[in-house]
């Protein structure tokens, strides 16, 4: 028997028997999923430190321990609730938030939980692999702190569907389950999460980069009208912080191992380097290339009757749509989106309604710009000219206005004869890809790094770098 303890929770499991045993029902199956879908070879073997919310509050959010990966308690937690809220935008601001689901809203509602639902296992599922060949065991901790969380958000989402939506929510969640990343027959809903994630540089430019597009989307979701999908989403993104913060400083390290040995030996030549066994700049840029471009096809088409009507009907916000200074409406606002006429990329105004997908884009796009400019000051510390740049927005897209079309880094649509001939120079050749896998070894003695990753500053929760963050047995 499952008692309401195996599942903390801060909404009432235990007063509500009928979404109790919904749940209940559901919880073998999600472990028998993460048995199956989850990291290989540390499932009963290992002990792993921990961070496990066991409340929202400071002090229960985020509790360290020992635990084994099928023993983590994923949990149900929804931000303490706004009193007296409002709807904040759309043809409903002003009105109280919802605390059931508006009928006429049911299945756009529906729609953008699973969609969000679904990629959470899809990124489990696509770290898969990354456990056998850790770089170390701080990396390997982190690794599977997110991979719990992600499991964890799943659940968010899966409590919304059993707790509002009946039978429909309930098969829901089952096909969540069922799908698999990148399976022919039956895979994740969107593209970007059928993607392998192959490499430990892949994992921390997805964490870094798609994690990202994670914060941004719970960030619209967290001004939605229906309040508990705010209230979840909001503590969703406490936890998401500390994926972005995976990513940036993974990659951070990754920079400042190659800076050092750059200047240690006076060469950015890439076989030398290669030969010394670090990762070189441009190859990094290449992954940054190819991550920034697919991610971006998340956010959709530019122009989108779909993002308007999730607005209008306050499902959806604005990234901080509650601290922008306009109407909450969008009532004859504009918003510039680009277009290909010939061989020129043109800018025109749409209705700003409309071109919600793409204003989250150049949000997320800009929070992107900020933390690499944080990667730059490395090379420049070593007295390295190199500079990490984010490609153009229309490089390399499956989705949208550049979909048909093929655009350089810099912006110029070239003809199809010429990005054939140098695509390769702008995302990872079947080569580059070859030699990161290379590097993929597996260290796992506490404090030691492999060779083109540099040491963390500081360890995880105050505990020194040189911990044993996961032990055997
Ligand atoms: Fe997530
Ligand atoms: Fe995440």
């Amino acid at each position: 028997m499952i008692s309401s303890e195996r599942i903390p929770n801060n909404v009432d499991l235990a007063g509500n028997k009928r979404l109790q045993r919904a749940l209940e029902h559901w919880q073998p199956a999600y472990l028998d999923w993460w048995r199956d879908m989850g990291p290989p070879g540390f499932q009963d073997s290992h002990r792993v430190y921990l961070r496990t919310a066991v409340s929202v509050d400071a002090a229960g959010w985020a509790h360290f321990d020992f635990v084994k990966l099928p023993e983590y308690r994923w949990g149900i937690f929804l931000a303490e609730p706004t009193p007296d809220r409002r709807i904040g935008f759309g043809d409903f601001k002003g009105q109280p938030v919802w605390h059931e689901v508006p009928g006429e809203f049911r299945n756009q509602l529906r729609r953008l939980i699973v969609i969000q639902g679904d990629t959470e296992p899809a990124s489990v599922e696509q770290q898969r692999s990354l456990g056998a060949h850790c770089p170390s065991l701080y990396d390997l901790r982190n690794l599977f702190q997110v991979n719990v969380e992600e499991g964890r958000h799943l659940w968010a989402m899966v409590y919304l569907l059993h707790a509002h939506f009946g039978k429909d929510g309930r098969e829901e969640g089952e096909a969540l389950l069922a799908r698999r990343s990148g399976d022919a027959d039956n895979p994740r809903i969107l593209t970007a999460f059928n993607e392998k994630t192959p490499d430990w540089l892949s994992f921390f430019m997805f964490t870094f980069i798609t994690d990202r597009d994670g914060k941004f989307q719970l960030a619209a979701l967290a001004e939605s009208g229906f309040d508990p999908l705010s209230r979840t989403c909001r503590f969703m993104l406490t936890e998401e912080a500390h994926h972005l913060f995976v990513g940036e400083s993974g990659v951070a390290r990754i920079i400042e191992r190659t800076c050092e040995l750059m200047a240690q030996h006076r060469t950015d030549d890439v076989a030398k380097l290669r030969g010394l066994g670090v990762i070189d700049l441009p190859t990094l840029q290449r992954y940054l290339n190819f991550h920034f471009s697919v991610t971006s096809d998340l956010y959709g088409s530019e122009v989108s009757s779909n993002a308007a009507s999730f607005y209008t009907n306050g499902l959806k916000g604005r990234f901080q749509e509650t601290t922008i200074g306009d109407d909450h409406r969008l009532e004859g606002a504009q918003y510039p989106v680009m277009e290909v006429i010939g061989e020129r990329i043109v800018t025109r105004n749409v209705g700003a309604v409309t071109a919600l997908n793409e204003r989250l884009r150049d949000d997320w796009t800009h929070d992107l710009e900020n933390a690499i400019e944080r990667w730059n000051r490395i090379p420049e510390k070593h007295g390295i000219g190199f500079r990490f740049k984010l490609p153009h927005k229309g490089f390399h897209r499956r989705i949208g206005v550049f979909a048909e079309h093929h655009v350089s880094p810099d912006g110029k649509v070239l003809a199809e004869a010429e990005w054939t001939h140098r695509h390769q120079q702008w995302l990872p050749s079947a080569e580059d890809r070859a030699f990161v896998q290379s590097l993929m070894g597996r260290v796992t003695e506490p404090g030691k790094f492999a060779n083109w990753i540099a040491p963390p500053r500081q360890g995880i929760n105050k505990q020194p770098v040189n911990f044993e963050y996961v032990r055997f047995g």
